[in-house]
């Protein structure tokens, strides 16, 4: 039963618009929010102590709510907690169940809170869990790439331009340029898991509650770092922070997909600086011969996926008044896609870095002279030659050299 439903509907039979409604109204939330229970549980059990705390609920009311939450949370884990879409969202399943459990207690814990910041909260606390594993993830990569350098940092790699040989580069240099990159990303990720780091429980539908909540308390119960104080801008903020969020870890991303082409290029027969475990490549269904780089291919295309959780989220709230609408719904789909898409690239990543091999003997055999002419142009101008003089010297010398060849 919906919690709007005023008064309280007796067990209608199934119609088949109302069906058709509630289907399109509720969209994926019955499963998004299956994923979301345990912040939801988590969330309403702090609430439920504030309101003992602050005298809205007697100390054997949040009991009982509290065992209630726990028998909730019991059932989800042992994957036996539905959301029927009769329910619309799992807020609503959450009070359902709690009323048959706990009676009279269970009517009193939407005391002081809207679904509005209900699911903010929940959202807020899974966003900060898959943050802080993303951010692991990424530190992983840059003590992958610092291991690199540690061990074979000073391996010669021709640095290429336009595909095309150019000057000498090194391994040290290479991984050195994806670490600092990363370590880039990481502070970007710092700053947007600082915004989500705030608690928008208590600002109820995005006007306050007239009751005297304790805002602090939720919030150092549910481990924020702050109170996001202002009601409007708490609702004002679903889908900014989650668009800074996702475009921080767009931005980690797209560096990814950048560091997964050179892979390609320097794992690829014929160059073979680098390779991968076998594991890490596929066969070919046709060609027997083929062993194809198809993780350092997704790697690159997760970036365009996330990329379009990121423009969906960032176009999802423009346009809209202050405050709640339905529309915001659509922000929860996008962000927990585009969260589990950059974790677990993030993590496949790491792994990918972690079992880099420098194949020494091909980086060696393919530093060849062309790559030293810009060093040789350089010589002839500590001699005192003019830089452009120096280098039509040298071109002439490889225009030579190709004719002899
Ligand atoms: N499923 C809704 C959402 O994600 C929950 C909030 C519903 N609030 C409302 N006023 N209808 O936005």
């Amino acid at each position: 039963m919906k919690l709007w439903q005023n008064p309280p509907a007796a067990v209608a039979p199934p119609d088949p618009l109302t069906e058709r409604i509630e289907q399109f109204t509720a969209g994926a939330d019955p499963i998004l929010d299956l994923e979301l229970l345990p912040w939801d549980g988590l969330a309403s059990k702090a609430h439920a102590r504030m309101l003992a705390k602050v005298g809205l609920l007697s100390q054997e009311e949040a009991a009982a709510l509290i065992a209630g939450l726990d028998g909730i949370l019991a059932l989800h884990r042992r994957g036996e907690f539905t959301i029927s879409r009769a329910d619309e969202d799992g807020h609503t399943a959450i009070e359902n169940h709690l009323v048959q459990r706990c009676g009279e207690a269970g009517l009193k814990i939407h005391t002081g809170r809207s679904r509005n910041d209900q699911v903010l909260t929940a959202l807020r606390l899974y966003s900060k869990e898959r943050t802080s594993a993303c951010t692991a993830a990424l530190q992983g990569i840059i003590a992958a790439l610092e291991a690199l350098i540690a061990a074979q940092g000073a391996v010669l790699l021709p640095g290429y331009t336009h595909t095309r040989k150019a000057m000498p580069s090194s391994v040290g240099m290479w991984a050195g340029a994806w670490r600092d990159a990363f370590a880039e990303d990481l502070d970007l990720l710092g700053h947007a898991a600082g915004l989500i780091d705030q608690n928008p429980l208590g600002t109820g539908a995005g006007y306050g509650v007239p009751l005297p909540l304790d805002r602090e308390m939720t919030t150092a119960e549910l481990g924020f770092a702050r109170v996001l104080y202002n009601p409007i801008h708490a609702q004002n903020s679903r889908g900014k922070y989650e668009g800074i969020l996702l475009h921080a870890l767009a931005v980690a991303l797209a560096d990814i997909n950048r560091m997964a082409s050179d892979l390609i290029l320097f794992t690829m027969p014929g160059f073979d600086y680098f390779t991968l475990p076998g594991v890490f490549m596929t066969g070919s269904s046709i060609m027997p011969q083929k062993k194809n780089p198809d993780v350092l291919e997704l790697l690159r295309a997760r970036y365009h996926e996330v990329a379009a959780c990121e423009a969906q989220l960032r176009t999802a709230t423009v346009n809209l008044i202050s405050g709640y609408h339905r529309d915001l719904q659509s922000t929860k789909e996008a962000l927990m896609r585009g969260l589990g898409t950059a974790l677990e690239t993030l993590e496949m990543a790491a792994l990918v870095v972690q079992n880099l091999r420098v194949n020494e003997e091909a980086c060696r055999s393919a530093m060849t002279d062309e790559l030293y002419a810009t060093a040789d142009a350089y010589e002839l101008v500590q001699q005192g030659v003019p830089f452009r003089e120096a280098y039509r010297i040298i071109a002439a010398r490889f225009r030579q050299e190709q004719k002899n060849d």
